[in-house]
């Protein structure tokens, strides 16, 4: 979309979008259905369209100054969360009265009143009549038990830490060290972030953070319908083990595991961040306590680094695969990672980029890691063993996140002469280049 359209211009393109959008509702319920490359494509425009004609209607000084309270709307949002408003309105939609909600929240009731009027400027509840609030469909995201986690975790620990970045940048400006991040100053912690989740006093951190985890995979672009569809999962004997590495209270592989029911998997993490997902797997899903720096104890099929290595700064990315091929020992052993693979300016649109560089900000500012691009990822794994080869990288239609399939080069190749049996990945592309 050209950076000099008109205002006019811009209209045509939302009114042409949207009808496209509307005749496209006829067959779907949601305008952003991603199985329909059209639908998402006249999404995506509209949205870009509207997000310039915003901000070149409102002006710079207006457009600053807004940008520059949006911490205004994060507290409100804090407040919320923490105060529970949200479950104290019947989720049906029907409206309660403003002095009900205070009262089974035990909050001051006009001090509510005014909060929750911001939020409704944003478009998250309503008030139907005089003095009474209800649910619409953003405040209902936050009753689903991880969705409402995701927007605490952003609220409290990711907001908080946020307001540290530009005193952190001046002690560590360069620093590779995970306890070294604005979040170390937020908390007066020398712990790194993952650490100070699960050994918070506050047993409830460890499990909002790991629901919170789950929560955003809710979301269409990270949902984990796309792991469970994006790899031939089926293509694997029967009885081969995934370690899911990292892999919190289990989700993930739980997804995988009620699909393929021939599969086998064990879930590593640091044990206080399990929340188990309750699994009726009858023995194929087990949990087990394990530290990714630590050489990997269990002897797989396929290592899954699921949103892992992205909140690592390299240093650590190197150590964690490291310790993962010092266990694949078996013939096929593979490791598969499910992360960002940032892509370069110029090449999404801005609204899509804009994701892309908060997420960059927020690795910045918890983890001192970054977003990498596929030339930064393929480094990493030279680093880690220069036969440790990237055969296979697909991105799910509508994910956020791509596949990217590892495996040893000698191994590979020795199985391949063996029993022809190459992994499907290199009969389709070989080698990555
Ligand atoms: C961003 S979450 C990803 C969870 C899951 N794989 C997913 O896709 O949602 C990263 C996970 O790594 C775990 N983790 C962090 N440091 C770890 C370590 N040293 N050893 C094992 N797990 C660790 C965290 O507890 C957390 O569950």
């Amino acid at each position: 979309m050209d950076d000099h359209m008109t205002v006019s211009a811009l209209a045509d393109i939302i009114r042409h979008q949207a009808e496209i959008l509307e005749d496209g509702r006829l067959r779907h319920t949601y305008p952003d259905h991603y199985g329909d490359k059209s639908l998402t494509t006249a999404r995506s425009r509209l949205l870009e369209a509207c997000d310039k004609l915003n901000h070149l209607v409102t002006g710079p000084e207006e457009y600053m100054m807004g940008l520059a309270q949006g911490h205004r709307l994060q507290a409100a949002l804090q407040y919320v969360c923490h105060f529970r408003l949200a479950s104290h309105i019947p989720a049906d939609g029907t409206p309660i009265s403003y002095d009900e909600l205070a009262e089974k929240a035990s909050v001051e009731a006009s001090r509510c009143v005014r909060i929750l009027r911001l939020l409704m400027t944003h478009h998250i509840f309503r008030e139907p009549g005089t003095r009474l609030i209800a649910h619409n469909r953003n405040s209902r995201v936050l009753l689903d038990s991880d969705a409402g986690a995701a927007i605490e975790w952003y609220t409290n620990e990711a907001f908080r830490s946020s307001t540290f970045l530009a005193e952190a940048s001046e002690l560590w400006p360069s620093s590779e060290q995970m306890n070294q991040t604005a979040l170390n100053l937020a908390y007066d912690t020398s712990l790194p972030a993952f650490r100070f989740l699960s050994q918070s006093l506050e047993p409830s951190r460890a499990d909002r953070y790991s629901r919170a985890m789950a929560g955003l995979s809710k979301r269409r672009q990270l949902t984990v319908e796309h792991l469970v569809t994006g790899y031939d999962w089926k293509s694997l004997p029967n009885d081969t083990t995934m370690v899911d590495v990292g892999g919190g209270n289990g989700y993930c592989s739980k997804a995988i595991a009620d699909a393929n029911p021939g599969l086998k998997f064990v879930v590593q993490d640091l044990k206080k961040t399990f929340g188990a997902v309750h699994t009726d797997l009858k023995g194929r899903l087990r949990f087990m306590e394990y530290d990714f720096f630590t050489p990997q104890p269990v002897v797989a099929d396929v290592y899954l680094l699921r949103r892992v290595l992205h909140y690592h700064p390299n240093k650590y990315v190197v150590k964690i695969l490291q310790a993962q091929v010092s266990a694949m020992k078996k013939p096929g052993a593979r490791i598969i990672i499910m992360d960002d693979i940032a892509i370069r300016s110029g090449m999404i649109t801005t609204l899509e980029e804009r994701k892309t560089r908060t997420l960059d900000i927020s690795m910045m500012s918890l983890y001192n890691s970054a977003e990498r691009d596929l030339g930064d990822w393929k480094a990493l794994f030279h680093t880690v063993d220069p036969k440790l080869k990237l055969v296979d990288v697909r991105k799910p239609p509508g994910s956020s996140l791509s596949i990217m399939e590892l495996w040893m080069d000698q191994q590979s190749q020795s199985r391949g002469q063996n029993d022809g049996s190459l992994p499907y990945a290199f009969t389709k592309r070989n080698s990555v280049s």
